[in-house]
Parts: C-alpha cells; sequence; structure tokens
C-alpha cells in the first residue's frame, strides 16, 4: 500500500517508521521542514531531538530511502496514494474544546490536492488524532466541498503509550478501525494485515463515531482509576497511620476484576493526552446536555494531585520554600520520555518559584533540553533560577530539600546517594514512591513526605 502519514510528532512519526517495516510503501509528511529535515539525516541524536522513542531511530536508519520517505511537500507523492493518516495536533482551547485548527488546516490542504489527482483510485482519510465525536463526519463534509472523488473517512484511534510507541506499535492491545464501507475497511485490513485473526490483538471495526468514542472512554478510564488511588487510596494512606500503601495496593489488586495497572499513587498524572483528553470530553458532554460531574472531579483531583505535596510539606512538616535550594529530580511526565507536555514538573516548578524559592536543581535523563524550552528564562525571569545538573546526585549537591516527579528506573535506588550528598536533617518529597527503605533512611534523621504517606520524621 502507498501511505501518507501527516504529523511526524510521537504519534506519526512511530506509525510511520513501524508501517514501513511491514512492507508499505511510506511518505511521513510533515509542514515542519526543520523537523523534516531532521529525520531525513537518519542520525540518532538528531531524530531524539523530536522524539525520543526506544527502537525508533533503528526502524528508521533500517526502512529510509526504501520504504520511509520524509518529506515536507504533499504535491510530489499524491498520485497513487491508498490511505492518509492524520497525526495532528488537537490541543485544547481555553473552554476545553478541542483546538481542530491544525487538523483542519492539514485536512483543506489535502482536499484540494486530492481533489486534483490523475489516479481516481479508492482512497482512505484515517484518522488518527484524538478528535470530537463526529468530527469524522465533518471531514467528509470538507472533501464533498473540494469534490474530491471515490475517497472514504475512517477512524483509527491511536492508544500508545509514551516511551512505549515502537513496541505498542508493533504489538498493540487492539486496533479500532471505523469505517462507513466494506471497501474502506478492506484497505483498513490490508494496511494492518499483520493483526487480523491475530491470537492476542482485538482487530475491532465499527462506525467512526464507535472508533472515536472509544478513545475518549478508555483514556478517561484510565485517568478515572489513576485518580481514584490518589483520590481515595492515597489519602487514606495519608491520614491514617500503620496504613501501608503497598500492602492496600496488593490486596486490593488480587481481585482478578480489578487492574494492577494505574493501582499506584503519584503526584499527578501528567502528558499530552490524560487533560486535554478530558477536558474535551467534558466540553462534548456538556455541549449535547450530559452530566459532567465525575469527569469534572476526576479532572480537579489530578490537577490537585500534582502540586498538593508541596501544600502538605507546609502544612504538616511546617516548610518554608523562601530561599531555599531544591533539588527536582525527574522534569518529563513519565519515565522513558523526554515529553514535558502537561508534566507534573511544569506545576511544581510554578509553585516553589511561586513560594520564593532561591535555586531548583534539576536533574532528568532526558528531558533536559525539553525543559529549557518549557522554563524560558525570556519568558519569566524566574526561570532563571532553575539550573541543570547532569545527574541526580550533582542536583542533590547544596540543596535543603529534595522533590521527585518522575517515576524514572535509576531513582529507586537512591538511599545511599542522597546519604552520601545530604547529611541529615534532610526532608525528601516524594510524588513517586521511588524510595522503598524510606523508613531506614526515617531512622537515620531524614523527613519523608510522599504520596500515600504520612509526614515521616524521627
Ligand atoms: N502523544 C501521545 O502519546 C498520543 C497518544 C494517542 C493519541 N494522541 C493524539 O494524536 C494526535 C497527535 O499527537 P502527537 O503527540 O503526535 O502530536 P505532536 O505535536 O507530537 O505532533 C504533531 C505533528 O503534526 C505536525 N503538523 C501540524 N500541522 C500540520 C499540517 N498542517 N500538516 C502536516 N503536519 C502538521 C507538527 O509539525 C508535528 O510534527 C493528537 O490528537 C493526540 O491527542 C497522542
Amino acid at each position: 500500500m502507498k501511505i501518507v502519514v501527516a504529523g511526524t510528532g510521537f504519534v506519526g512519526l512511530p506509525h510511520a517508521a513501524v508501517c514501513s517495516e511491514y512492507g508499505h510503501e511510506v511518505y511521513a509528511y510533515d509542514i515542519d521542514t526543520k523537523r523534516i529535515a531532521a529525520y531525513k539525516t537518519a542520525k540518532r541524536e538528531e531524530i531524539e531531538k523530536y522524539v525520543n522513542e526506544p527502537g525508533l531511530a533503528s526502524i528508521i536508519q533500517e526502512n529510509i530511502n526504501r520504504s520511509l520517505h520524509f518529506i515536507d511537500d504533499l504535491e510530489p507523492v499524491i498520485e497513487g496514494v491508498d490511505a492518509f493518516f492524520l497525526c495532528l495536533p488537537t490541543p485544547p482551547n481555553r473552554d476545553g474544546s478541542s483546538n481542530l485548527s491544525y487538523y483542519f488546516d492539514a485536512v483543506n490542504h489535502l482536499a484540494k490536492l486530492l481533489a486534483k489527482r490523475a489516479d481516481q483510485r479508492r482512497v482512505v482519510i484515517i484518522n488518527k488524532s484524538t478528535v470530537p465525536v463526529g468530527t469524522g463526519r465533518q471531514l467528509e463534509e470538507v472533501l464533498k466541498s473540494h469534490n474530491v472523488p471515490n475517497v472514504g473517512i475512517a477512524s483509527n484511534p491511536e492508544f500508545l503509550p509514551e516511551g512505549n510507541a515502537v513496541e505498542k506499535s508493533r504489538h498493540p492491545d487492539r486496533v479500532v478501525v471505523g469505517a462507513d464501507t466494506e471497501e474502506d475497511f478492506r484497505i483498513l485490513r490490508r494496511i494492518y494485515s499483520q493483526f487480523i485473526n491475530h491470537v492476542r490483538i482485538a482487530f475491532i471495526e465499527t462506525t467512526p463515531e464507535t472508533a472515536e468514542s472509544i478513545k475518549y472512554v478508555a483514556n478517561t478510564l484510565l485517568l478515572t482509576y489513576i485518580s481514584f488511588w490518589n483520590g481515595v487510596g492515597g489519602r487514606l494512606a495519608e491520614s491514617v497511620s500503620n496504613v501501608r500503601m503497598e500492602d492496600l495496593k496488593r490486596g486490593v489488586t488480587a481481585d482478578t476484576r480489578i487492574s494492577k495497572w494505574g493501582s499506584f499513587v503519584s503526584n499527578g498524572a501528567g502528558g499530552s493526552c490524560f487533560g486535554k483528553d478530558i477536558q474535551s470530553l467534558i466540553y462534548q458532554l456538556k455541549s449535547r446536555n450530559q452530566s459532567t460531574d465525575l469527569l469534572e472531579s476526576v479532572y480537579e483531583i489530578n490537577e490537585y494531585q500534582k502540586t498538593y505535596l508541596i501544600d502538605r510539606a507546609a502544612a504538616e512538616a511546617g516548610v518554608k520554600f523562601n530561599n531555599k535550594v531544591v533539588a527536582l529530580l525527574g522534569l518529563a511526565f513519565k519515565q522513558r520520555t523526554n515529553d514535558m507536555r502537561d508534566a507534573s514538573a511544569l506545576k511544581v516548578v510554578e509553585s516553589l518559584l511561586g513560594r520564593g524559592v532561591k535555586e531548583i536543581r534539576a536533574y532528568d535523563p532526558m528531558a533536559e533540553e525539553e525543559a529549557k524550552r518549557f522554563f524560558n528564562p525570556e519568558h519569566n525571569h524566574l526561570f532563571e533560577r532553575i539550573s541543570y545538573h547532569p545527574s541526580a546526585k550533582a542536583a542533590l549537591e547544596g540543596s535543603d530539600m529534595l522533590f521527585i516527579s518522575t517515576d524514572w528506573e535509576e531513582f529507586r535506588g537512591l538511599s545511599s546517594t542522597i546519604e552520601s550528598t545530604v547529611p541529615a536533617p534532610y526532608l525528601i518529597i516524594d510524588g513517586r514512591r521511588m524510595i522503598p527503605d524510606y523508613n531506614e533512611l526515617v531512622e537515620r534523621g531524614y523527613s519523608y513526605l510522599a504520596v500515600g504517606s504520612p509526614y515521616l520524621n524521627k
């Protein structure tokens, strides 16, 4: 199949790369010419400046200029295309609704080109962006208004978790395709032939509207589950002495009806999707006069969670942040990614600077460059107070307290680094429960304040 993937970010680039592995002829298109130029070099460090996913650079290196091509102009490849995937950003507007301007800019451009093509074989425009339910119908209207001949629309939502994009593109839990005609389903089946009749992968054929809904219900359900642990399990263990968070989790999730995934407590779930998708679904349901109380609570619990440890430190440990030096470990929204969109660390930094800290000594194994974009001192002079360090140990040096914001594996064995770098008394604020032997540190004079624990000190 000749496939064009429009938008080569966290979703589009892994999708294009993995499709090229399956022998399709893939053109990965983006309006960001710098990004395309970087991908064309096929150099790992250039690719990873934009999308840093394990295994991705190798697939690109193996397939570039064979089954995978990077383009910043659609016109030369438009003839003979079987499918266009739309992997475009759909960020939130101020009112929570989805901003579809990038999406429809791309769609209008594509429709104009498709209307002029000489080859009039069936072509399907497949949406992978997360878009409000019913957007596929709007896409259809735009194509009609441009008189594009022999075209179908489809919805094929993306469920990949960042940090595991390649693995999940190769081995997804399910592939959901929503289309209107058998002809279009046939094209989708050929694109995804490796997943048809697979023993472990559900290949779900449905209507475009159902496919669009599956994405929103799935994502908001995951955030609801995460927020339940934060807002209920975590609160119990924080406010009643002698409730052990890890045992609570194991005891509850030993029931096979209850998911183990998501049964953690944390300083909130970030990333480009959870917050944006729940806000969009709230907006969509409200505009259909439906109740949104549950979703609004989930959204609030998750946002509150991002900085509530700082409030707890002030209230329970009497911490005065003014003029203090804070080591901040972890900037990315989760481990194994450099993505900082909606990361808890953004709110943590805002809150700490708002409380007058003198310096934030930050370390993240992958996200330093991204952080420098988010915390640009030209936009806010307070960001000059952030310094970046090459290791956890270097960030800890000379600090008055520690805040752990991301669940990087390397932070799990931190106790000895802490002891050898910052002597007690010293406050550890743990947003990810990364220090399993915290009781021993408390014994040695450190104070420990974590999600899922009461404030502990000797
Ligand atoms: N990031 C995730 O983990 C994830 C997971 C599932 C679904 N999604 C959804 O997928 C969509 C894309 O997300 P993303 O994280 O890949 O976004 P992204 O911002 O990483 O990438 C989007 C890309 O689209 C390009 N672009 C913008 N306008 C364009 C146009 N007119 N023509 C061609 N390219 C254009 C941008 O330059 C950018 O490279 C969103 O709707 C998102 O909600 C994201």
